[in-house]
């Protein structure tokens, strides 16, 4: 029997308007634009401002978009599903909300939470569901409005995050294009390096958790920069070796984005040269869920059916992992 693929045969973005520069974030906390640049790569990012915004609206946009490009009819979709860690609501479901807001009235839909690797635990999940010929069409969504839970006085982590979203559409196919092999890790010892101490069902939110600053990302930079720079390179390493993928042969590296020194070692673990990594970095920093689908809709007019593609993240959880993905369309 002919095996089927699920193949990206769409992409969709958003990212607010309002930019935040590192020269206005030195007006907020005590850091530079030279430190910023040279110990992340990052320049500005985007925040989404206004009440009762939530990252919803940011995945809404980017459907939306993706809607308009591909010209499907939102009737069809079977599944969505929203990869975030900062869901509009604890319940329902972010994918809930977007699902309905854009018209995917037969879809079922629910979030993935896997914090910067929750759009590739997405992808395979979602890619899983076409393998079995279950469903047709799924969408898969990954977005966070990082600015919710940014500690705007704490220099170690608000310099990193930014908020946007951006979505694959999903469908089968025969050819030899699609989502190919992933790998994908979770180690729970990551907690204590990188969480939200408060507002699940561990700490409710109180008056004291408020005044402790708990609702906010707490992260300690240089432990979980040293399981990163390992952790991301390895998985890159062993799924490349595994498909015999090499530097000559991978078109791209889509890796998250969180700091360009990470980036660099998962490259050279490879030995892929600059000029075929996808970088927004300077522009948009981190947006966790949303990067690796804004750094595909970023680079859609460049990538040729046939390029292989390495994606690669790491995140909150421990999660990280890799997925290799031959592109399916010339845009
Ligand atoms: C957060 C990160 C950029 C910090 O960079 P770093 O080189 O590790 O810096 P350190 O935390 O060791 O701090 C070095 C010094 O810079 C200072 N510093 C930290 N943030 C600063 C800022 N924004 N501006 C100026 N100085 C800063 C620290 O206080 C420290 O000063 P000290 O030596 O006097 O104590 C880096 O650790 C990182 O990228 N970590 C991984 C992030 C990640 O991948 N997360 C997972 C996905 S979200």
């Amino acid at each position: 029997m002919t095996k089927i693929r699920a193949a990206i045969t769409g992409v969709g973005g958003y990212v607010p308007d309002y930019v935040l520069t590192n020269q206005e974030l030195e007006t907020m906390v005590d850091t530079s634009d030279e430190w910023i640049t040279t110990r992340t790569g990052i320049k500005e990012r985007r925040i989404l401002k206004g009440e009762n915004q939530g990252v919803s609206v940011l995945g809404v946009n980017a459907v939306m978009e993706m809607i308009k490009k591909t010209k499907i009819d939102p009737k069809e979709i079977d599944l969505l599903i929203f990869a975030t860690v900062t869901a509009d609501m604890t319940f329902p479901a972010t994918a809930n909300i977007v699902a309905t807001a854009v018209g995917a009235v037969n879809a079922f839909s629910y979030d993935i939470s896997a914090a910067c690797s929750g759009f590739l635990f997405a992808l395979t999940t979602g890619a899983s569901f076409i393998e079995s010929g279950m469903y047709k069409k799924v969408v898969v969504v990954g977005g966070d409005k990082m600015s919710a839970i940014m500690d705007y006085t704490d220099r170690t982590t608000c310099i990193i995050f930014g908020d946007g979203a951006g979505c694959v559409l999903l469908e089968p196919t025969t050819e030899d294009v699609g989502i190919i092999d992933s790998i994908l890790k979770s180690d729970g010892g990551g907690e204590s390096y990188l969480h939200m101490k408060a507002g699940g069902s561990r700490m409710p939110a109180s008056h004291a958790t408020v005044d402790a600053r708990q609702h906010f990302v707490y992260q300690e930079g240089s432990a979980v920069y040293k399981f990163a720079v390992t952790n991301m390179a390895e998985v890159s390493g062993q799924l490349a070796e595994r498909n015999n993928l090499n530097a000559e042969n991978v078109d791209w590296l889509v890796p998250h984005q969180a700091n360009k020194r990470i980036i660099d070692a998962t490259a050279s673990r490879i030995g892929i040269t600059e000029d075929k990594i996808m970088m927004k970095i300077e522009r948009y920093g981190n947006t966790t869920a949303g990067t690796i689908p804004l750094l595909l809709w970023d680079y859609e007019k460049r990538l040729k059916k046939g390029d292989n593609l390495l994606l690669a993240a790491f995140g909150g959880g421990f999660t990280w992992g890799a997925i290799y993905v031959k592109w399916a369309y010339n845009s």
